[in-house]
Order: C-alpha cells, then structure tokens, then sequence
C-alpha cells in the first residue's frame, strides 16, 4: 500500500518492538484484575457472604474496560465529588480531561446495613469481582444526562435506558477475578496491553484508530484508508462490541462482517482488526473526547472522527441531537491535550457515473451522487432479498447483513 512513511518516528522498546505512545494520565496502565491464585481464592471465598449487586450488560461493560486500564487514569467508580467534576468540568479531581461519568447502579436494599465490601456478579449470579465501597449517593439521572448528553430528550437511546436504572451510585474500587469479554468474542477483544504488545510488534508508533458501532460499508473503508494513506503508520480498527443502540446490528454478526472486510479488503501488514467491550453512551462530542483518551490508553496516536461520530439518531421532533460536526469540534479541541491527533473525516458522496467517492463539497457541478439510506437498505433491499450494490457494500458484507436481517427481522439492519 502507498501511504506515507512513519518510520522516522520508529523507537524501539528494550523487547525489539516500536515503542507506542504511553497511555493517558501518565501513570501507565491501570490494572484491577487479581492475578494472584491465592489472593483470588481468599477473595472469592470472602465474596460468598457478601452482598451480591447483579450488574446489567452495560455495567459489566464499564466493570471490564475499568479494570482493563481502558479508562486510565481512572481506578476506580467515581465518588460523588469526582462526578460532579465530570459532569460539569469533564475531569477527574486530579485535573485529567474525563468527559463521561462512570458509577455503578445499585438498588437500596443491597445496601442496607452500609456493607464496606460487595460482590459484583453478571446475571447468572457468578462473581466478577469485589467491590471495596467508599461512597453510596443517589443519582440524579436526568441531571447526569442534561449535563453530559446536553439534553434529555426522550428519544435519545442512553434516556431511554436510564429510566430502568436502580436509585443509587456506588464509588469504590473493584477488585476483578473475571473478564466476561471471554464469553463473548475470545481473543480477538484484547485488553490496551495485549493490543499494545501485538502494534508494538507491527513496527509503528503511528496508529491510526477507527472507531465503530455499525457495519463498515464501502464509505467507512474508504474513510480509513484514506486515513492511514495520510498519516501511515498502522490502521487500527477498533469496533466497539459492548452496549450500543437496541436496533443496531448485533455484535456478533457485526464481527463477522469486519472479520471478512478486514482478511479480504485490507493489508495484514499494516492494517488490525481489535475489539473492544465499550458500553456507548451516544454523547456525541463529549463521547468523541472519551473516544479518543480511551484510544490512547489503547496504544493509538489518532483518531479518525468522522460525521455524526457517536450520535444517537434523531430525536423526538426528527431532529438531529448534534450537528454533523460537533463531536469533530469537539474532540480537535482537546486533541493536544489528550495527546491524539483527530482526523477529521468529511463527509463523502459516490459519483455514480465515476465510480468513486469523494468529499461532499467537492462534487462536480451537476455530478450524480448515489446513495442509499439505512431505511433504504432494510426495506428495499434486505426485506426484498436484493443485492445491496457494490459501490455500497462489499458483497462478503451484503450476505452478513441479509442473515442479521432474516435473525432480526427488520429492526437490524446498520445505516
Ligand atoms: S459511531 O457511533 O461509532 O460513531 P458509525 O459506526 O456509524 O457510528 O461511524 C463510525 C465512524 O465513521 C464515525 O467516526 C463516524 O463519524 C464516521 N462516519 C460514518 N459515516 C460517515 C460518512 N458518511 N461520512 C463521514 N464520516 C462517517
């Protein structure tokens, strides 16, 4: 591939890899799993006759990227003064940018009797870690959402989710025997260490993320390797498989069609396929910001954001939650800051009768532009088992589509 060469940027760690950048805070990576075999089982016999807190998808999410270092600097669920500060300051008490709270939902019955300690489960009932409580406070949760999705209309996805949340927060740092990322999609959902080791060994410290929720069709491709042609270095694609929108494709199907894409469509020497178990919020620019800390801890050094990066869709009145560049505003902003460089992807249109794509504002005067909208691609497409074009679509990904559609009827379908 010819793309502009970073190996002038090359350092090389004391194993023979290329040095990556550090992650975000400058404490290196925060670690809350028990490795210690006799440490854990001590622990894990001890949360037996504790108070269990069941925790809903999305907070085992939150427990997994937590404890991973995903969020570092953050160690730990926040306390009650450390989420004002996020909320309405977008950092940590330390003075870190941290744009998204973090507290873990919890019903008042657990904590009668004010236990110091809880055990932290799926929904099965197995332990996944013990929670050393500092804090409990109620939450307030249209605030939360006033403040951090800058509205509360009630269409967004996070609104509609959070009316089913229990009462309280609780603060405190989690100690973690079990990461539930393994039931999910084993291996290739690699912590910000494994990935770090595994870019390391690809030989460039310029890695260029790509974050994603939907199916990539041949616009997101396009938006990618034009990216890593910009900067080089390797291109990280870097799905978010956790919590998304109900009606979004499901993760599993989705990493079907980014496997095929990825082994059929890109070059294995400088292109890698990572999961990673985030819970998204669809807080747009905010969520932009977080994207990109998260990405650094991950190893990357940019960012491509794009239209509409972390939007949730319309709202109730039909409009738009934020404009189509909001979260790019947003996230350049605070780009030196958190240490990664955003690439502000513009939108493209395809050129029917020339068969490529380009950025909207440089369509030729009286050009055709074809497009075809999520609505489009359920009803006139996958309802009527059509083809989707493959100007719009890699063939390998139209036939994962057709399947997630014939599984969900027609509430999946990506846009
Ligand atoms: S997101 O919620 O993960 O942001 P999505 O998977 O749709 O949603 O988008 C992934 C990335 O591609 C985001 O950075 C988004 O802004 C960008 N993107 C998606 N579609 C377009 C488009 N048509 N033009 C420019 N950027 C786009």
């Amino acid at each position: 591939m010819n793309h502009a060469d970073a190996s002038s940027e090359v350092q090389h760690d004391a194993s023979g890899g290329c040095e990556l950048i550090t992650p975000f805070g400058g404490h290196g990576l925060v670690d809350l799993i028990v490795h210690d075999k006799d440490e854990r089982a001590e622990l894990l016999e001890r949360a037996q006759n504790l108070p269990v807190v069941p925790l809903s998808l999305r907070a085992q999410y939150d427990l997994e990227m937590l404890a991973v270092g995903a969020f570092s600097p953050l160690d730990r669920f926040m306390s009650r003064s450390e989420y004002e500060s996020v909320l309405y300051e977008m950092r940590l008490t330390g003075g870190e940018l941290f744009p998204i709270p973090l507290a873990l939902p919890c019903r008042e019955e657990v904590l009668r009797g004010h236990p110091r300690e809880i055990a932290l489960s799926d929904e099965q009932g197995v332990i996944l870690a013990v929670l050393d409580v500092d804090e409990v406070y109620p939450a307030d949760v249209l605030r939360e959402m006033r403040a951090v999705l800058g509205g509360r209309d009630s269409a967004h996805p996070l609104v509609i989710e959070a009316k089913n949340w229990p009462s309280h927060y609780l603060a405190g740092r989690p100690r973690v025997f079990d990461l539930p990322r393994h039931r999910l999609h084993g291996p290739l959902c690699r912590t910000p260490a494994e990935l770090r080791t595994r870019l390391s060994a690809m030989g460039h410290s310029t890695v260029v993320a790509f974050q994603t929720r939907n199916p990539m069709h041949r616009i997101h491709e396009e938006l990618t390797k034009r990216a890593l042609q910009a900067v080089g270095g390797t291109l990280l694609i870097h799905p978010a498989v956790g919590v998304t929108r109900p009606q979004d494709v499901t993760a599993a199907l989705r990493v079907e069609a980014y496997e095929v894409l990825v082994d059929t469509y890109y070059d294995p020497d400088d292109t890698l396929l990572s999961l990673m178990p985030l819970a998204m919020r669809f807080a747009g620019p905010r969520e932009a910001v977080w994207h990109a800390i998260i990405r650094r801890n991950y190893g990357a050094t940019h960012l491509i954001v794009g239209r509409d990066h972390a939007g949730p869709g319309p709202d109730s009145h039909g409009v738009p939650f934020y404009g189509p560049y909001d979260a790019q505003a947003m996230a350049e902003h605070y780009s030196d800051e958190i240490g990664v460089k955003t690439i502000l992807a513009r939108e493209l249109a395809y050129l029917t009768d020339e068969d490529r794509y380009v950025e909207l504002n440089e369509v030729p005067y009286g050009a055709r532009v074809s497009s075809i909208s999520g609505t489009q691609v359920r009803e006139e497409y996958l309802a009527k088992g059509r083809r989707l074009p493959e100007w719009f679509t890699r063939p390998e990904v139209a036939e994962v589509l057709q399947r997630a559609y014939a599984q969900a009827g027609d509430a999946s379908s990506g846009s």
